[in-house]
């Protein structure tokens, strides 16, 4: 069976560009209006932990810049601390259906405040609750102690238990302060497309001076 949606040939092509963006923007796009898969701006994180261990989880791309890319997530979080304690990051978006995968390596910076509320007030209710609720990556009794704590949050903002279901009913729920973004300031970026016979096509880019240093194919 044949479920690749594209022509393996038709991005990394000679010359390679001298900006990788509008092709990671252009896979990135391509990936959304395919539309099969539920979250195709889903990608694999991995940041290092004090013992310089290694430690990946999803997250999901919510804006890609000239030079970055930007996810948001719970400070206080597993994955909160270590960028805190160690700013290098991974990242890995893998488009299956297209037989392509983009490796970024970066440094993390928290998003402005501003920034953060801006994403913060376009959430779910149920989200917006769910980041007040939930000291993620802690441990918790039971599920039923995590639902009492959604609970103590929706009386505290005074939520009406049927905002949870119908996203037309407001709810004025602020930022948590520990909650916000990180932007992941690009210093590699490899683009990947899967080739016939294993003879992918792999270009580097790195960020050198503010600029893009002249891009290297690799062998697959
Ligand atoms: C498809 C998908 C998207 C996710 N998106 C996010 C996200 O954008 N931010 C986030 O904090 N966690 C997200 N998660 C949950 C994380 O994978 C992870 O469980 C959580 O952030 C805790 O990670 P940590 O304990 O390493 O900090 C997502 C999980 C999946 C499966």
């Amino acid at each position: 069976m044949n479920i690749r949606t594209h022509d393996s040939d038709e991005a990394l092509r000679d010359p390679l560009p001298p900006n990788p963006m509008p092709i990671f923007r252009a896979w990135f796009d391509q990936a959304r209006a395919d539309g099969n898969q539920p979250n195709p701006n889903a990608f694999s994180l991995c940041t290092v932990g004090p013992d310089g261990g290694p430690s990946a989880r999803i997250v999901l791309c919510k804006q890609i810049e000239d030079d970055a890319i930007v996810f948001f997530t719970n400070y206080t979080s597993r994955k909160g601390g270590e960028i805190s304690e160690h700013p290098r990051v991974a990242a890995v978006f893998h488009w299956d259906h297209a037989d392509r995968q983009v490796r970024i390596e970066g440094t993390a910076t928290r998003t402005g405040e501003a920034e953060s509320d801006a994403y913060f007030v376009s959430r779910r209710v149920i989200s917006r609750l769910g980041a007040w609720a939930s000291e993620q990556s802690r441990p918790i009794e039971s599920r039923e102690a995590l639902m009492e704590r959604v609970g103590e949050v929706m009386l505290r903002f005074g939520v009406p238990i049927e905002a949870l279901t119908d996203d037309t009913i407001k709810a004025d729920i602020p930022r948590p302060p520990h909650w916000g973004g990180w932007r992941i300031r690009i210093a590699r970026i490899e683009l990947w497309q899967g080739g016939d016979g294993r003879l992918h096509d792999r270009a580097v880019w790195e960020r050198v001076a503010d600029a893009w240093s002249v891009p290297v194919r690799l062998q697959p």
